[in-house]
């Protein structure tokens, strides 16, 4: 909250010093030549000139590119101007080992060159309409750059004068490795979850009552398996996280007794899982922890992501990029932790054989609402319940699927509402019948080659589940606290508030307006947690 108070709108370049900003501007000019030099090469730039390049005029056949950025009210021109100095400050967050802000910057810049290449492309000028949000955010990540990275300015300028020459051919290696940075920035385990897990795990070796007492209500065995309870699954590497998603659903809930959690995690957070599962109590709901180890069925004659996994130029492509460096998480080196936490959500009728409905969360929710009318609502014969994301046409199929591909072409409408894991029933009686899981199998052995999808699970969702998927009220699930601005009515009404993307709210990187909504539900006070420097 500190950092984004009501008042972080106002103008970002008031709180540069005057020296600073003239330098800059010197150095901005430079840049502007540099890009006008490389637009000049395009054929657009060659088109006819256009004397007033702002009005909406339709008559517009060209676009003169050089006085659109030197005209003083083009929007065009303060896109380039916060690309070059987000640019700089690109080169500075890497400089100070920031790499997850460089990311967002270098996301950014992406964005709003974007939207300059659109222009450029259909020889319009920027409207102001279109660009404002672009500005905006940009405007409001520069104005975080100044304060995240503690720079004095002076010397700041002597670097960025030794950058300057270097700068183009940098950003074209940050872009093509920018969300591998993301993505390594994201799973980068902080210290303090990390030292929560050997004390956890410490504590359950060195505790023998505390293994007593996991399940040690008679009937548990019994509540496992019992389908007149409310049953969800979580799968994840991530106690507090995890934590997080139990307690405030306990808390929530109008019958916590009749809730029961099933957790699955990996050998190596096995103890700790249970161990704070054990030591702390959720309003009497019901908390079972697995590791995925433990599955003799998941093997890889059985499934198609080890066996593919196994294979030399699978495992150079989850490989490469991670640069070699040691900042590189051992969890992103091993392909096989890397994915099957995620690919387990295939698998759930495997996983849970006695269970017949289940409401799947991912372990970035918070839950603010008693959920359990969801297990009533009806799915009319479909496996999915999930929320649809088709608001935006980027979230359609044809986003995340390769639609060269006569595969995907004869068999999917590109027009199709993508929808959203993380807040998912299923109907597991459903799933069995229609062989989901065989669905699945199939579209992953076509992909052997990667052609039909690079990366992650929702891809091979949104096929595994084509219309198999009913459409829940969007209030359900609400997505985008962990990259985006999202409605404040929407996350109020909301019954889980999901932190997608890479500004996870037990990270460093969270956005400080949503991560109160998250830390709610931790307990601070705890003296694991106080040992380990939370907060
Ligand atoms: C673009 O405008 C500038 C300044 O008005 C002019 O000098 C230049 O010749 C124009 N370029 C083209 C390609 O029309
Ligand atoms: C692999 O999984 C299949 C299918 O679940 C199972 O039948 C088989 O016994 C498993 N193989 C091993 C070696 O565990
Ligand atoms: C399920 O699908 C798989 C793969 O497509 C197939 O091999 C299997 O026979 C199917 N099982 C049933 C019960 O239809
Ligand atoms: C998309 O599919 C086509 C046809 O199989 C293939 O040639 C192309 O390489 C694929 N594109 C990507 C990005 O994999
Ligand atoms: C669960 O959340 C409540 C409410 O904010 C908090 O007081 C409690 O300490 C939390 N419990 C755990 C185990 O985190």
């Amino acid at each position: 909250m500190r950092r984004r108070g009501p008042d972080f709108r106002r103008p970002v370049r008031r709180r540069f010093s005057n020296v600073f900003w003239l330098t800059l501007f010197g150095l901005l000019i430079l840049l502007l030549i540099i890009m006008l030099s490389r637009d000049s090469h395009e054929p657009t730039s060659r088109s006819p000139l256009n004397k007033r390049p702002f009005r909406h005029d339709r008559s517009v056949e060209g676009l003169n590119i050089t006085e659109e950025m030197l005209s003083a009210d083009s929007v065009a021109r303060q896109l380039n101007d916060q690309i070059s100095l987000a640019k700089a400050f690109v080169v500075i967050a890497k400089e100070s080992n920031n790499l997850q802000f460089a990311w967002e910057l270098s996301a950014q810049i992406r964005n709003s060159q974007v939207l300059l290449s659109n222009a450029a492309l259909r020889r319009t000028p920027l409207t102001v309409g279109e660009s404002e949000a672009s500005i905006r955010d940009m405007a409001l990540l520069l104005y975080q750059a100044q304060q995240l990275l503690h720079y004095d300015s002076s010397t700041m300028i002597m670097r960025l004068k030794g950058k300057i020459q270097g700068l183009e051919e940098q950003m074209n290696s940050i872009n093509e490795k920018s969300s591998k940075f993301g993505q390594i920035a994201a799973e980068e385990v902080p210290k303090s979850l990390y030292c929560l897990g050997v004390r956890l795990t410490t504590e359950w070796f060195k505790n023998s009552n505390l293994q007593k007492k996991l399940n040690s209500e008679s009937n548990t065995a019994a509540k496992l398996v019992d389908n007149n309870l409310y049953h969800f699954c979580v799968f994840s590497d991530n106690v507090l996280a995890t934590s997080v998603v139990v307690n405030s659903t306990a808390l929530n809930s109008k019958n916590p007794d009749m809730v029961v959690f099933h957790l699955v995690t990996d050998e190596v957070n096995y103890a700790a899982m249970k161990a704070w599962f054990s030591m702390n109590s959720f309003r009497g709901v019901i908390v079972d922890v697995q590791k995925f180890e433990d599955f003799s069925w998941l093997n890889a004659s059985y499934v198609p992501v080890l066996k593919q996994l196994q294979d030399s130029e699978t495992q150079s492509y989850y490989f490469s990029g991670s640069g070699g460096d040691n900042r590189t998480p051992i969890k992103f080196r091993n392909p096989k932790y890397l994915s099957m936490l995620n690919h387990l959500r295939f698998y759930i009728p495997e996983v849970f054989p006695a269970l017949k409905k289940l409401v799947f969360l991912d372990d970035d929710v918070v839950v603010q609402k008693d959920l359990s009318p969801l297990f009533a609502i009806d799915l009319n014969g479909n496996v999915n319940g999930a929320v649809e994301t088709c608001m935006e046409t980027f979230h359609r199929y044809h986003k995340y699927l390769n639609y060269s591909h006569p595969l995907i072409r004869t068999h999917f409408d590109p027009d199709a509402c993508g929808w959203a894991f993380g807040m998912n029933i299923f109907d597991l009686v459903q799933w069995r019948k229609r062989n989901v899981t065989g669905i699945y199998h199939y579209w992953q052995e076509k992909n052997v080659d990667r052609t039909l999808w690079k990366l992650g699970t929702l891809p091979p969702g949104l096929l595994t589940f084509y219309g198999l998927t009913e459409a829940l009220d969007p209030s359900w699930h609400v997505l985008g606290l962990g990259y985006t601005n999202v409605d404040a009515q929407l996350i109020e009404k909301g019954a889980v508030l999901h932190y997608n993307g890479n500004s996870k709210p037990w990270l460093k990187i969270g956005m400080e307006k949503y991560k109160p909504l998250w830390e709610k539900y931790v307990d601070y006070g705890h003296p694991l947690l106080q040992q380990c420097n939370f907060h």
